[in-house]
């Protein structure tokens, strides 16, 4: 993929190329999305293939402003309060389909739901603006791999794809969006990411619920058990390094053969930026095994856990 700098020609550039069924990554302020026209079954084809992800897994779409997510999606009191608080920003919100939808079959798996999105970071703002159509974009990793949080991350990743990566430098965040089933009764935290639980659950009032673990046909098919996978082993809750082993520090107290500390100052924020980031380094150094010191299960916590427990298990196509 060709790299441009993020200049507003070289935006509205990549934003006719999108719209004219290019594939254009781009940053977020999660991580580097791999967009596509999310009108054009053709350019929404090519995307899957470049990831190579199973088809049954649906894409999020991103759009730029909640009045055009609502001409996609059906928003309820419970959608509309989400939307209102933490739009735009890491939060997808899964919802029925609005019929006739112009958002081709592909985008969304055959579902009668649709994963939708608003992302504040200005360069996604621009693109999404500037190309007019929905934009379906996953993470601009190959399937199953750690998502990229730098435009070289996606390059590597995409050496022989054609197409345009926008560069931002580094997302900020560094964990995808959080994404929050409102298809049904129960609100479900389908994906824990960038914006801690507690949070959305203080806004609605209620608890999230777990999605119902049917293996052959999970609630958001994305939570394939193995994902954000680098080549190494990952051992979890590590308190030093074993003969073989690098270790990924966190915290104050990381023993001194730690080679990479998520946060010195054990805080969760800067842990999430670093994540993908330091997975990918540290597997650079060719061990045989990562071992990632412990994290607490609060707030942003609970999404790094995630992805570290998926990093950590045996290896399946993800997305
Ligand atoms: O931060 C993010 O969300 C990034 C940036 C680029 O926006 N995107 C991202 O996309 O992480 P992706 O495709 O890697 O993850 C999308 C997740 C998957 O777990 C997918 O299964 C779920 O959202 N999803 C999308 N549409 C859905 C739907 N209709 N029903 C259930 N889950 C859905
Ligand atoms: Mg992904």
């Amino acid at each position: 993929m060709q790299v441009l700098s993020p200049s507003d020609e070289n935006i509205a550039l990549a934003a006719s190329f999108l719209r004219d069924g290019s594939l254009v990554a781009f940053p977020t302020e999660t991580v580097y999305g791999l967009g596509a026209n999310a009108n054009d079954g053709r350019a929404i084809a090519r995307l899957y293939e470049a990831k190579g992800r199973p088809r049954f897994n649906p894409l999020i779409v991103h759009v730029a402003d909640r009045e055009h997510a609502e001409r996609l999606g059906v928003f309820d009191d419970r959608a509309r309060l989400l939307a209102e608080q933490f739009w735009p920003g890491p939060l997808t919100l899964v919802v029925p389909l609005v019929e006739g939808a112009p958002i081709n079959s592909l985008v969304t798996a055959g579902l009668d739901t649709v994963g939708l999105r608003v992302p504040s970071h200005p360069i996604a703002q621009k693109l999404i603006q500037f190309s007019r159509v929905p934009v379906a974009a996953p993470s601009a990793n190959r399937s199953g791999r750690v998502s990229p949080t730098t435009a070289e991350h996606v390059a590597g990743d995409f050496e022989n794809v054609k197409g345009l990566i926008v560069n931002g430098g580094r997302c900020p965040g560094g964990l995808e969006s959080t994404v929050v089933g409102l298809a049904g009764d129960a609100p479900l935290l389908l994906r824990p990411g960038g914006i801690p639980r507690d949070e959305i659950e203080t806004e609605l009032g209620e608890p999230l619920h777990q999605p119902e673990h049917k293996p052959d046909a999970p609630a958001s098919p994305g939570m394939l058990t193995s994902h954000y996978a680098p080549r190494a082993r990952v051992r979890l809750n590590a308190q030093q390094a074993r003969p073989g082993e690098v270790l990924l520090g966190f915290g104050p107290d990381a023993p001194p053969e730690t080679i990479l500390n998520l946060s010195e100052r054990g805080d969760l924020t800067e842990a999430s930026a670093n994540l993908f980031g330091y997975l990918r380094a540290m597997d650079t150094c060719r061990a045989d095994t990562i071992a990632v010191m412990p994290i607490p299960n609060e707030g942003l916590g609970e999404a790094i856990n995630d992805r570290l427990a998926r990093a950590a298990a045996p290896k399946r196509n993800g997305g």
